[in-house]
């Protein structure tokens, strides 16, 4: 069975595809000569996972999955949420995003959050949500150089370390995408 990963990066395309059973040609936008930026304009991670995935079902007639992850913050209601790429401005840059949220928590002693991911799944006729979530707190300095986005500045709950120092194997098995992920394959081992 063909299955695209509505991604362009192709870090996640990578770590998805040695996880899905070997029935599944799984193939990326470049794959299928999509070179489009789908536009994400809706207010929810699960409204903007389902845009992309229809995108390509619409466009392309195929079989779909495609993923949204946000970073919450519970102090700031949620913030920046849906808008995580684009906390600190359009141009997405991930300093200018750990900047801003470290200046929004100077003065705050909560300093807990979530980040969460929505997987929308468009297969044939049926549509699925898979959802996965890792609480933690935001540090007060930048630690690590692995992973990207906020890492650095993420501490996952019962650790002591960012995601940025802690080991890419370790951050799947606990982080939110890749529970959702996880949760995504689970459904298509019965397709294998
Ligand atoms: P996306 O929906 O996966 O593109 O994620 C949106 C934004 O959330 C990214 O641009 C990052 O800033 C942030 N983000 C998503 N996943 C992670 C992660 O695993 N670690 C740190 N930041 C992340």
């Amino acid at each position: 069975m063909k299955l695209v990963f509505a991604t362009h990066n192709q870090n996640k395309f990578n770590e998805v595809k040695v996880l899905l059973p070997s029935s599944i040609e799984l193939v990326s936008l470049t794959d299928i000569g999509c070179h489009d930026e789908i536009p994400e304009t809706a207010e929810t991670l699960v409204g903007n996972a389902q845009l992309k995935a229809d995108y390509v079902t619409q466009h392309y007639g195929l079989s779909c999955f495609a993923d949204d992850t946000g970073l919450l913050v519970d102090t700031l209601n949620g913030a920046p949420g849906v808008y995580s790429a684009r906390y600190a401005g359009a141009h997405k840059n991930a300093e200018d995003n750990m900047k801003k949220l470290l200046l929004a928590l100077q003065k705050k002693s909560n300093r807990s959050a979530q980040f969460k991911t929505a997987i929308a799944l468009n297969l044939k006729k049926e549509k699925l949500i898979f959802n996965g979530i890792v609480s933690g707190t935001i540090c007060k300095k930048k630690q690590g150089s692995n992973g990207f986005g906020y890492d650095p500045i993420f501490i996952p709950t019962g650790y002591e370390h960012t995601f940025a120092e802690l080991p890419l194997a370790v951050k799947n098995q606990i982080s939110h995408r890749g529970k959702a992920i996880q949760k995504l394959i689970n459904h298509l081992k019965q397709f294998s």
